[in-house]
């Protein structure tokens, strides 16, 4: 792009500030500048005035789940539905790496973190050795592909290399980058991280399937004749992917999309619950589970929004396709952004001071018919880490990990 179509891009938007600078850039400087203005969507700043208000939901109602009892009864016929398919090769993975884990404090990203207490375990080891086991299972390797941002690719592509993959057949090991979005102060100005380069980060994780997409790995899937995704977050070390049960179990109901969930541990746990939103398939967040929703009970008494989400998804592929072109709601979060400030400098603020725009994975439920809300055992399933120490933490997981029988 050159210097004019930029500034008239910018413009448009009343960011002209990001290329005040311009002049003093060395020519790399400015070529890099001036790409980062081509390749970002500005239009989504138009919603900073919104401000973190919560999207408007539809009616919520309850989803039934089929729980532990039913899948237990029907596991033989389930798994082997599941095992079918994959030694077809019609079930591959996706592991959702691009964000930016914060809140765990270290630089490098989550996978390369190591929970080891005697040895090293990191945690992209614990995940690749759960899907391992399905791979020992069904003498057939899964095809895994990882998504990175342009904030931890390099590192986490090198890491992968570099402990051989944790023992999975590098050929079936395929990366792509997810997009990334300005971010900006509560105006919508998006902010400078120095002279020649705009603050941004990874635009959410509902933009994996696009991103896929338009990084050509819809080709893969398409020739490798991949059906069904198996989403699954960086953080829970716990997690069972492309587990035979869970796939045989979402083909065999025909459903769009297979949601793992776990039962709550208290009414007003911190996880998105499954329900129906206007009659379609869809997740409350936490934040927004009103008191009455909280007490709502189901025919049999039990709680009738009892079922939390873990981001594990199994997604049928045709089904992505059809939404793939859709606009999907946009999450406006309060976040610290690093700035450059008035003497040149980057600054990494102590406190919020601006907002990132991102599109999550849970709203491309609600854009999907049907939906199997499959429930898992807490204890064996869900050990997510998102703090360094205290709930959902290193510790927490560590906990569960040897409970789990798993040597630290
Ligand atoms: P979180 O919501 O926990 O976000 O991600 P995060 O960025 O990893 O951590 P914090 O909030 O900064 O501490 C849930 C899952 O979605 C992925 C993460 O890598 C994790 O697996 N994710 C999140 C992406 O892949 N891209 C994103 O833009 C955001």
């Amino acid at each position: 792009m050159k210097y004019d179509e930029a500034l008239k891009k910018v413009s448009e938007y009343g960011q002209e500030h990001v290329l005040e600078f311009y002049e003093e850039l060395s020519e790399s400087e400015k070529a890099a500048l001036l790409g980062q203005i081509e390749q970002t969507d500005f239009s989504v700043l138009e919603k900073a005035n919104e401000g973190e208000k919560e999207l408007k939901r539809g009616v919520i109602t309850p989803i039934p789940a089929m729980k532990l009892s039913e899948i237990e009864e029907k596991k033989e016929v389930f798994t082997a539905k599941g095992i079918e398919l994959i030694r077809a090769g019609k079930v591959g993975a996706v592991l959702l790496a691009g964000g930016m884990g914060t809140r765990l404090g270290s630089d490098d990203p989550k996978g390369m973190y190591n929970i080891g207490l005697t040895k090293e375990v990191y945690i992209f080891e614990r995940l690749i050795r759960n899907l391992m086991d399905v791979v020992e299972q069904t003498g057939t390797f899964i095809h895994l592909f990882v998504m990175t941002s342009e904030k931890n690719h390099e590192k986490t592509v090198s890491f992968l290399k570099e402990k051989k993959y944790f023992g999975y057949d590098e050929a079936y090991v395929t990366f792509f980058m997810q997009d990334m979005a300005p971010a900006s102060d509560y105006n919508g100005k998006v902010y400078m991280e120095n002279k020649g380069l705009m603050s941004a980060s990874p635009n959410g994780n509902g933009g994996w399937f696009s991103s896929m997409k338009r990084g050509g790995v819809l080709d893969i899937v398409h020739k490798a004749g991949i059906e069904y995704l198996n989403i699954f977050a960086v953080d829970n070390v716990l997690q069972r992917i492309a587990d035979p049960c869970f796939v045989g179990a979402t083909a065999l109901n025909e459903c769009a999309v297979g949601a793992k969930v776990i039962k709550k541990a208290a009414p007003d746990e911190k996880v998105g619950v499954m329900c129906l939103e206007d009659g379609r398939p869809s997740i409350v967040e936490y934040y927004e589970l009103t008191t009455e929703l909280m007490e709502a009970k189901d025919a049999s008494g039990e709680p009738a929004y009892n079922y939390g989400v873990i981001l594990n998804y199994l997604f049928r592929v045709a089904d992505l396709e059809e939404i793939v072109s859709k606009e999907m709601p946009l999450h406006i979060v309060e976040k610290k952004i690093p700035y450059m400030n008035e003497a040149g400098e980057t600054v990494k603020p102590e406190k919020v001071n601006g907002y990132k725009y991102e599109s999550l994975v849970l709203d491309m439920i609600h854009m999907l018919d049907s939906c199997l809300v499959f429930e898992v055992v807490r204890e064996k399933e869900f050990a997510p880490i998102k703090n360094p120490t205290g709930i959902d933490s290193v510790e927490s997981a560590r906990e569960l990990l040897k409970r789990n029988g798993i040597a630290l």
